[in-house]
């Protein structure tokens, strides 16, 4: 856990689970807050996100201050015991700002204007724009920072939107200048000479609107570099003027899981509290598999403490082109599951489902069906028992995450761009099908970026880092030599921090870490199409290797690259040049895992049975349809029921228990 000068999460939560959701009560009249206040009660809710997208609705018009309704909202929220997450309404600019200052609007790649009518139309460079949102961000600051219902800062809401518009373009140059210095710098960066795109001055540089044919890779990397920076500096404007007026409350911004606009890993550091949106879809079998990485993702962004779910569906979302309900059972899995994977806050959007606007088909705790519905009836159930489970892990850690899955926004910023030799490799999709043969292999993982200390974990597993810098490669290196674990997939190390294909297409460090002597060709497989490999087929991707000095190589055993190696191992340092089939790759992982010293939280667990340890206790969630029982040795008592279990746990239909061991 971090131990800084800054408030965190424990200074929200009290000892206990944050349980709610977004609230918009602009949309209803003020006798239904009664209405609202009340049934919260009556489900357990003690946290509401508040004012979202409420800037219309306090400064109507420029320079207006329009409070009274949310001064009124703050005192009925404290009296009914609801604290208060509030939100700058930065995200929604009012319709009048970009009609008087229509430079606060951003352009997309064509110059084609983003208008006001949808949500987050800010162009995140334009003066204007941030002194407007820094003005609003200060009153409201002042205004609400004494408030007792107040606990946490949430600022703007999922921070997204790339602009190509001309201030953006004045801002990227200004990065660029301050990242190379000199236009000669920045030429040799770019490799400009390739298609004479060489620039004699800075001011000729443009963000990568439409072009004619491919975009220089590096100038799109430096774009989503320069997008992330830019869009950070709008939180940290905003978090620096609440943190003036309240030093004592921290600050959050919800992040979009595995979103490409943010670097996730340097944005997290600028928080007090890490938060996430998450959205599995109840159709996906593998929706559980979903979620447990989104949190272990997020949870490792907040350095392994505590982490929260801003924002989660009791029921379907709207945005998928078919939307599902949560059968019955699986939100309450699904929000245990965070719990057992160390969050402290398990909150929904939206409190009540809206009858009008863009989301009124996107579910809330409180459904069209209303306090009688079975969403509803489910939220109460949920929240009675994280009122249970609060003071027993409210603060604590997750245990025996013993590895750790490599993830880097510009390895996948670098590796998702046109001109590649496959279409088909998608970096979250290569990520999730690591992180997934390690969850069904019922092992706890966390996440780290490659400069991170790794010296902590038993294995170390890279999915995919096509840019590797030179210091990440070092750190690689000296993880081994120090005794650790390292398995890598295709793909790694192809490329410096400019995105420079490396000399031999593999970084030489990693190239002697693996024992391969050359790379003589890449092979990407199409779409469907599979590799037979010694014991298991292989997927996506396959590569023409000679080993040198490796310990062991499992070969292809199919067309042309029949009787190269597949896989090779030297010492600890393991090396996949093609993605086996998921149960092959689970297998081959358990094993190398469990050759690593890396135990499962409990032996024995039938599959789609998620075991976690947090914070003393042990969490088993059934994914399945179907009952199972989980041999679980000794006598514990379930903190959910209350209920004694002695050497098995019966767990139902997506059934959970948490179990403490008794005396
Ligand atoms: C995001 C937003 C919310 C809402 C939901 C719908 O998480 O932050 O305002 O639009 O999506 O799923």
């Amino acid at each position: 856990m971090r131990t800084s000068p800054t408030p965190t999460l424990d200074d929200a939560t009290r000892g206990r689970i944050l349980f709610g959701g977004d609230y918009n009560p602009e949309q209803w009249p003020e006798e239904t807050w009664q209405e609202d206040v009340r049934l919260m009660k009556e489900a357990g809710v003690n946290s509401v996100t508040v004012g979202v997208f409420s800037w219309a609705r306090i400064e109507p018009r420029p320079g207006a201050r329009e409070f009274g309704w949310l001064d009124r909202l703050m005192d009925l929220l404290h009296e009914h015991g609801v604290g208060v997450v509030l939100a700058t309404p930065t995200s929604a600019p009012p319709p009048w700002l970009g009609r008087l200052h229509p430079e606060t609007l951003p352009r997309d790649e064509d110059g084609q204007t983003i208008w006001w009518g949808s949500r987050q139309q800010f162009a995140h460079s334009s003066e204007v724009y941030r002194r407007h949102a820094a003005a609003i961000t200060e009153d409201l600051a002042a205004r609400y920072a004494g408030h007792p219902a107040l606990t946490m800062w949430h600022i703007n809401n999922e921070y997204c939107t790339y602009d190509f518009g001309d201030e953006a373009a004045r801002a990227f140059r200004a990065w660029l200048h301050r990242r190379y210095e000199t236009v000669d710098a920045l030429n040799t960066a770019w490799g400009t000479n390739f298609w004479g795109q060489r620039y004699d001055t800075f001011d000729e540089i443009v963000p990568p609107r439409r072009v004619q044919y491919l975009h220089n890779p590096a100038q799109v990397l430096d774009f989503k570099r320069f997008t992330s920076d830019a869009l950070l500096e709008c939180y940290l404007a905003e978090r620096d003027i609440v943190r003036r007026h309240t030093p004592h409350i921290p600050v959050t911004t919800n992040f979009m899981p595995f979103w490409q606009g943010q670097d996730a890993w340097a944005w997290a550091d600028q928080e007090d509290v890490v938060s996430v949106d998450v959205y599995p879809d109840p159709r996906d079998r593998l929706g559980g598999q979903y979620g447990a990485l989104i949190h272990d993702m997020t949870r490792s962004q907040a350095r392994g403490g505590p982490w929260a779910i801003m924002e989660q569906a009791a029921g379907a979302v709207n945005w998928r082109p078919v939307n599902h309900p949560r059968p019955r059972g699986l939100n309450r899995l699904w929000s245990l599951q965070a719990v057992a994977r160390g969050a402290d806050a398990v909150c929904y959007f939206q409190w009540r489902q809206s009858r009008q606007g863009a989301e009124k088909f996107h579910s809330g705790m409180l459904s069209h069906a209303g306090p009688e519905g079975r969403t509803f009836q489910e939220v109460k159930r949920i929240g009675a028992e994280l009122a249970r489970l609060g003071e027993h892990v409210a603060g604590t850690c997750v245990e025996g995450a013993d590895v750790a899955v490599l993830l880097d926004w510009n390895a996948w910023w670098a590796s998702g761009q046109n001109g590649r030799l496959s279409a088909e490799i998608d970096y979250p999709e290569v990520v999730r099908a690591w992180h997934r043969a390690l969850w069904e292999a019922h092992t706890t993982v966390s996440f780290a970026h490659p400069g991170h200390d790794l010296s902590g974990y038993r294995l170390v597993v890279v999915p995919q880092l096509h840019l590797l810098t030179d210091a990440a490669a070092d750190n690689l290196v000296a993880y081994v030599r120090g005794g650790g674990t390292l398995v890598s997939g295709f793909l790694t190390g192809v490329a410096d921090e400019d995105d420079r294909v490396r000399p031999g297409g593999m970084d030489a460090r990693l190239r002697d870490l693996f024992g391969i002597r050359t790379l003589h060709e890449w092979w990407p497989l199409d779409a469907g199409e599979t590799v037979g490999a010694e014991g298991f087929r292989g997927t996506l991707w396959s590569e023409e290797i000679e080993a040198a000095d490796a310990d062991s190589v499992i070969p292809y055993r199919d067309g042309e690259l029949d009787g190269c190696p597949a896989v090779l191992r030297k010492g600890r340092a393991w090396y996949f040049s093609t993605l086996p089939e998921p149960e092959a790759l689970r297998i081959l992982l358990a094993r190398i895992a469990a050759q690593a010293g890396v135990r499962p939280p409990l032996d024995a667990l039938p599959d789609g049975v998620e075991a976690v340890r947090r914070g003393g206790l042990l969490f088993l969630l059934n994914h399945g349809r179907e009952p199972v029982t989980v041999p679980v040795p000794g006598s514990h008592r379930d903190l959910l029921t209350g209920a004694h279990l002695a050497e098995e746990a019966e767990l139902g239909r997506y059934g959970a228990v948490v179990l403490q061991e008794a005396p």
